[in-house]
């Protein structure tokens, strides 16, 4: 773990989680749904996920939203289209498996504690409402979680400081009380730049995105963000 200070956090009311890659695993999709791909299979899921961020981006840019049910759906029909495993019944059966996503395994334990601390939690996603309903469900977290926050409020994508600015606006809570977390460097840039104090949660060792934002964490795992808090880990 570093961090540049931990003041931000001791003093956290809230943590306002990202949804994909944070607490859900979208590669679970493919390596659940996606045995016929093979070899392929690793690529088709980092495509997918690639394309789908940058539909997000430019739809903003292009002030042409759509919901992340459609963004994900175009997306997967890119990637199998360009690695040359197009089929229907195949996209079908990712888009099914996309709505039940695995959850990373410290996630229920941490949200817990978190509540036993008598902080208050929320996903901010850029999910649409019935997905995050649905991964929510799926993972059995909806006892630990106390929002579910989509940006089909704002009807633009991260990073728009719209999308962070419904957090302090359903939450009811200053910006400067909010810890985010997001595995998504650019998401946690972001996040950081609107204010929140900001864990990133490197799960994937990727290099540090050059944005503005200051990120007063780096953790690997959400393990790490009770000890940030000054908790222990059943939240005490
Ligand atoms: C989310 O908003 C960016 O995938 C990310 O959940």
């Amino acid at each position: 773990m570093s961090t540049s200070s931990s003041g931000g956090f001791k003093s956290a009311k809230a943590c306002v989680f990202d949804a994909y890659g944070t607490l859900f695993d979208v590669h679970s999709a493919v390596r659940r749904g996606g045995s016929e791909l093979g070899e392929k299979a690793a690529m088709v899921s980092e495509l997918w996920r690639q394309k789908q961020l940058e539909y997000t981006w430019l739809r903003s840019l292009m002030g042409a939203h759509v919901d992340f049910w459609q963004v994900t759906a175009d997306s997967l029909a890119f990637a199998l289209s360009a690695s040359n495993t197009e089929s229907t019944a195949l996209h079908d059966e990712l888009m099914t498996m996309y709505m039940s996503l695995d959850a990373y395994p410290e996630v229920l334990p941490v949200l817990t504690g978190l509540k036993n601390a008598g902080l208050a939690t929320a996903i901010l996603s850029n999910g649409s409402p019935s997905m995050l309903t649905a991964a929510i469900e799926s993972a059995d977290l909806g006892s630990v979680l106390d929002h579910a926050l989509s940006v089909e409020e704002v009807g633009i994508y991260k990073p728009d400081s719209s999308v962070y600015q419904l957090a302090v606006d359903k939450l009811g809570i200053p910006k400067e009380a909010i810890c985010f977390l997001s595995s998504n460097g650019w998401d946690a840039r972001g996040a950081a730049h609107f204010g929140f104090t900001v864990a990133w949660v490197n799960r994937f060792e990727r290099e540090p995105e050059r944005l503005p934002g200051e990120i007063e964490a780096t953790i690997k795992t959400l393990d790490q963000l009770l000890p940030l808090l000054g908790l222990d880990s059943t939240g005490q």
